[in-house]
């Protein structure tokens, strides 16, 4: 199977694709009980039921516990694990097991271990160490799933399967000898003959034109640049080779119990090599990781990019939060805790964008291993600890935050997110270095958030029919239906925005000739001949004294009209942004880096062509969500991230407190509200 071809031996349909029990709110976290003895772990069966913890994934890096030699198992304490939650009203996420095989198989089969680029063998000791091509370790991993699968199908605390953690998280790309074996087979899927690589690969350039698909190798370490296609190639192979990996679990689990539903979890937002708007259709329910980043400042407006990005992955339904931090974490250069009530507006976030569920990496901190730094719901400190309180604080929010479970954010604006556009735009010897992504779709959804617009993320080829306002920022490789497609919304009446370096390639990485940018020249009304990228700390100004850096380029207006110039620069005088009437909308195209008060510009321009409204009307820093359920009830989220007092128009009951909220509801600073409204 390629990401450009459907799949031809569709999943059975799950019997749910919920977890089965939980009914409200989910809350909680990892569970690790392995690493504690049994005096802990009755604690924790206590304590749980203090937060309202209603649901954990259990056994994600359990194998050497479970199988501590081939073939030997102790699955003792996992019984007594699930039948002890069981009895404390937790449900189970029960994972495959399968996140980092144990010491003996490696030992056993070095031949798992993946392989980096240069040759470089990554060996056991950490996690995560195997070659997700191996055929021997799919082997050992599917059976691994299989044993628990048949002893655990038919446990009443089974709400959820997990399968492994994070796929690809470490080893996105392996380049072993099982990985080439795979390439060739991917390949040889993709195209047929040889000679249709070699077309779509360009190989008549610098001799690499290939006799057989036996000559072909992943893009190992070269003397110089790779072939760019064999590279993207390899990109998009990686993505289905982990996805493989996910549904060959998910198909074995399957017919051993089709009532429970399966997922991954994913890191929407924070890794680039998955195609997760691939890999959400082959999972029950959408599930995401998250971690703030302590140094941004705005890492609040990050948080909510990952978040509506998961939405997008879930195709609008309801997804689980399967993991974010109550304070620090232990992976950055200096991992600070979370200031007073941060992580409460985190969680609130999360729920605003669509999140039924909201887990924690893990549930109590570890004491020895490489993450006995990262927080827990239960701290070193322990109960007598502001984590603590802040947990229980946060159980109490979700439980009256039960009525929200199952409705849905509405946008009439979105934004288009192709994976192959960011692996293809970021390859090497491309004209600037500072063009990357998906760098310009952060400053547009920034500005969008600020305002308190709704936006949904899409894919090119995504049903656009419900959007009034369409960005499609450094689409860089688009295919001719995804061209196509944005082009006909335009027809129809939207307002679409693209963004400089788009347009240029085909699915090939082939640059689509006649001037720039290629695929989107007709509807933009616009043709470039060259390209002016400007130096670093070189910037330009624009003809309403804004100013903008990393790329101008000549463009020759067609049927279009220049909104903004240059005044300064390579392309003095020369159109910078520019609107052409196209059908019953327009698209507008913007040839330069603009600064935030060009983009606030430009996006203000927009929505009031396009009559998007906001939420309602916020202030920079207040976060406006509103969701919507099947019986039409509206929940409006507000959350103060600012320093002051924030008011925002409403009606109704704020949840959180119980209170009345009469046509303003009054939010204190870095606080929270959720209107149910009137
Ligand atoms: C990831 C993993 C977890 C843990 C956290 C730490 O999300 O899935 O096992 O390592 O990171 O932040």
């Amino acid at each position: 199977m390629t990401s450009d071809d459907p799949d031809p031996d569709p999943a059975p349909e799950p019997t749910t694709a919920w977890p089965v029990g939980l009914t409200t709110m989910g809350f909680g976290g990892d569970y690790n009980p392995e690493q504690w003895p049994v005096e802990t772990r009755l604690e924790d069966i206590e304590l749980m039921a203090e937060a309202g913890v209603n649901v954990v994934s259990l056994a994600i890096f359990s194998w050497a516990t479970l199988e501590p030699r081939e073939g030997e198992l102790d699955f003792g304490w996992l019984d007594d694990m699930m039948d002890r939650l069981h009895a404390g009203g937790v449900r189970v996420a029960l994972a495959t097991a399968t996140a980092s095989p144990p010491p003996w198989l490696t030992r056993r089969h070095p031949e798992i271990l993946p392989q980096l680029a240069d040759g470089t063998v990554l060996g056991q000791g950490g996690r995560q160490s195997y070659a997700v091509a191996s055929p021997v370790y799919r082997e050992y991993a599917a059976k691994m799933a299989a044993t628990l699968a048949e002893r655990y199908g038919d446990h009443p605390a089974l709400a959820l399967w997990h399968v492994d953690n994070e796929i690809g998280c470490h080893t996105a790309h392996d380049y072993s000898d099982a990985a080439a074996d795979a390439f060739r087979v991917w390949l040889e899927a993709r195209y047929g003959d040889v000679e249709s690589l070699n077309q779509a690969w360009g190989t008549a350039f610098w001799s690499q034109r290939y006799g057989s698909f036996d000559d072909v190798l992943p893009p190992r370490t070269a003397p110089t640049y790779a072939n760019p296609t064999q590279q993207l190639d390899f990109a998009r192979y990686s993505s289905d080779q982990l996805l493989s990996y996910y549904t060959l679990l998910r198909d074995t689990l399957r017919p051993i119990t089709p009532h429970v539903p399966i997922t991954t979890n994913f890191m929407a937002a924070g890794s680039k090599w998955m195609d997760y708007f691939a890999w959400g259709a082959e999972v029950d329910v959408v599930a995401n990781d998250h971690y703030t980043t302590a140094d941004d400042a705005e890492r609040h407006i990050e948080l909510a990019f990952s978040a509506d990005l998961t939405r997008g992955i879930a195709r609008g339904k309801g997804w689980i939060l399967m993991e974010h931090s109550t304070g620090a974490v232990n992976w950055q250069p200096r991992n600070r805790a979370k200031a007073p009530g941060e992580m409460l507006r985190n969680s609130l976030q999360h729920v605003a964008r669509g999140a039924d569920a909201v887990m924690f990496f893990q549930w109590r901190q570890s004491k020895a291993g490489a993450e006995k730094f990262h927080s827990a719901l239960v701290p070193h400190a322990g109960r007598d600890s502001q984590v603590w309180r802040d947990a229980v604080a946060l159980g109490q929010a979700l439980k009256a935050l039960i009525p929200v479970t199952g409705s849905r954010v509405e946008a009439r604006t979105a934004i288009v997110f192709d994976y192959a556009s960011w692996w293809a735009v970021e390859l090497d010897s491309h004209p600037s270095v500072d063009v990357t992504y998906p760098e310009r779709m952060r400053a547009l959804y920034r500005e969008l958030w600020n305002r308190g617009v709704a936006v949904d993320f899409v894919t090119p080829e995504s049903d656009l029919g419900g959007y009034q306002l369409i960005l499609a920022p450094t689409l860089y490789l688009v295919t001719d239906e995804g061209a196509a497609n944005i082009a006909a919304a335009a027809e129809r009446g939207a307002s679409v925005l693209i963004t400089y370096f788009s347009g240029i390639v085909d699915q090939n990485d082939h640059i689509r000739l006649g001037g720039y940018p290629g695929a989107f020249r007709d509807l933009l009304g616009v043709s470039t001949d060259e390209f002016f990228p400007l130096l670093a700390q070189e910037s330009v100004t624009l003809d309403d004294g804004t100013t903008a850096d990393v790329w101008t380029e000549r463009v020759r207006l067609t049927s279009a009209g220049a909104v903004r110039t240059f005044t300064d620069g390579p392309m003095a005088g020369g159109p910078a942004v520019t609107r052409n009437a196209v059908g019953s909308g327009a698209a507008w195209y913007a040839a330069t880096r603009q600064d935030a008060a060009s983009i606030s510009w430009l996006v203000g321009e927009l929505l009031a062509e396009s009559d998007v409204e906001p939420v309602v009307v916020t202030s920079p820093g207040v976060e406006v969500v509103r969701r919507t359920g099947a019986d039409g009830a509206r929940f409006l989220f507000v959350i103060n991230h600012t320093d002051g007092v924030a008011s925002v128009p409403a009606t109704g009951t704020d949840l959180l407190t119980g209170t009345d909220v009469q046509g303003e509801v009054e939010v204190a600073a870095g606080g929270a509200a959720v209107v149910q409204e009137a």
